[in-house]
């Protein structure tokens, strides 16, 4: 039997609406799939932590995510925070910020690499995007963000080259090597200028099959929408690049409710300690939070990942991305249009975690009996 601890850090806004919706596929795996027991514990972090702590990253948080196998992340952080020290005097004040506990907790625990996919899990999905079909048909890449750094971007030659050996071991996992296109700022900045001779470097010596090549960051933004699948593979760049480029990438597939991530501490190889925090990387959507209209998608598909990453289990990670898949194709529910508002459906939060548990049911039990 797989055993492993999940430590749940629903956060703020609709952090909490999402997650809720994932602990529902992780309840149903834990209950109908043979042979997988998933211990699940919930803590605080971002502004809920600091209403209940006074801070956004709890030492209790941070000791159970170092004893946690794996970690699911809602967001953090609204327009609530951060909140003055004291309300009677301004002359105090303001207090903590949640997404510091975001940035705390990713250092901590070391998440130096953030992996973003971006693709079309089916051709019928395309309708959703606002882009021209023919324009985003076949897009299909990975960005790795390097997590680290922030606020000075300063990168140090072992940041740089463990994120390009990560990037390479996925690129290695397609049959040939998927490309590596690194996105830099080469032309002005001097950290850039570091970076792109340590991605050459590493690739060229370490790893001679994977095709590579460089863009700087404002053509690549361009390429995203114009041709994105010039860009098919993986897209390897530093903290905000990466962080900037895959909100824009989400608008590919139609929103940014569907793109999950996941955050790890190692290669997923399954020989190193690898710990993984899997989030949405969209923010706790506070304009819409509390109505039970937020897209739960990406935060079910950073399941997947967890299933994929932290446990390697494949099979499931891949039923899940099925089940979603199905439930977004509306004609397999003739008269119901399966998505949320986002979409331009009118389903609720919950409705679509309840269709994707119902078909994720019956793939389970089919894993079940393959296994008998
Ligand atoms: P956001 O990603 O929360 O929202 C941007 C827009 O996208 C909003 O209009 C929102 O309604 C929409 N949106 C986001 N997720 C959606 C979903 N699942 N379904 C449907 N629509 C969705 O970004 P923001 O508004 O710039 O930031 C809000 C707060 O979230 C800020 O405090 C920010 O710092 C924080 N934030 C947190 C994280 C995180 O915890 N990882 C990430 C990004 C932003
Ligand atoms: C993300 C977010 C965070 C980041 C913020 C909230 C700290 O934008 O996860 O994409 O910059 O990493
Ligand atoms: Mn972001």
């Amino acid at each position: 039997t797989f055993k492993a601890k999940v430590l749940v850090l629903p956060g703020d806004n609709a952090g909490p609406e999402v997650v809720a919706e994932a602990i529902k596929v992780l309840n149903l795996i834990n209950k109908t799939r043979n042979n997988v027991e998933l211990e699940i514990t919930n803590a605080l972090i971002g502004g809920a932590a600091i209403d209940a702590e006074g801070t956004p990253l709890p030492e209790k948080t941070l000791r159970l995510a170092k004893e946690s196998d794996a970690i699911l992340l809602g967001a953090v952080g609204g327009p609530q925070w951060p909140r003055p020290i004291d309300p009677s005097d301004a002359s105090k004040g303001l207090g903590p910020r949640p997404e510091q506990g975001l940035l705390d907790i990713r250092k901590a625990l070391d998440l130096y690499a953030n992996i973003r996919p971006c693709s079309f899990a089916s051709d019928s999905l395309i309708k959703y995007s606002p882009l021209k079909e023919n324009v985003v048909k076949g897009t299909d890449f990975t960005i790795i963000r390097e997590l680290v750094a922030y606020d000075t971007l300063p990168y140090t030659v072992s940041e740089i080259r463990r994120v390009t050996r990560l990037a390479a071991h996925l690129s290695l996992q397609k049959s040939p090597p998927a490309p590596i296109h690194s996105i830099d700022k080469a032309n002005v900045l001097a950290t850039s200028r570091l970076w792109r001779r340590i991605v050459t470097e590493t690739l060229s010596t370490e790893f001679p099959s994977i095709p590579f090549d460089h863009h700087y960051v404002d053509a690549a933004a361009m390429f995203l929408v114009k041709n994105p699948t010039k860009l098919n593979g993986i897209i390897l760049t530093g903290n905000l690049f990466g962080d900037i480029l895959s909100d824009e990438a989400s608008v590919i597939p139609g929103s940014l409710g569907l793109l999950p991530s996941a955050s790890l501490s190692g290669l997923p190889d399954g020989k190193s300690k690898c710990l993984g925090l899997y989030e949405p990387i969209h923010g706790s959507a506070p304009d819409i939070a509390g109505q039970n209209i937020v897209n739960p998608i990406a935060t079910i598909l950073s399941l997947a990942m967890m299933f994929r990453y932290s446990f390697s289990l494949e099979r499931e990670a891949k039923a899940i991305e099925d089940a979603v898949e199905k439930v977004l194709q509306d004609q397999e529910f003739a008269g119901f249009e399966f998505r949320t508002k986002d979409l331009g459906g009118n389903k609720t939060t919950s409705e679509m975690g309840d269709k994707v548990v119902e078909v994720l049911e019956g793939f389970l039990e089919g894993l079940n009996s393959e296994d008998r």
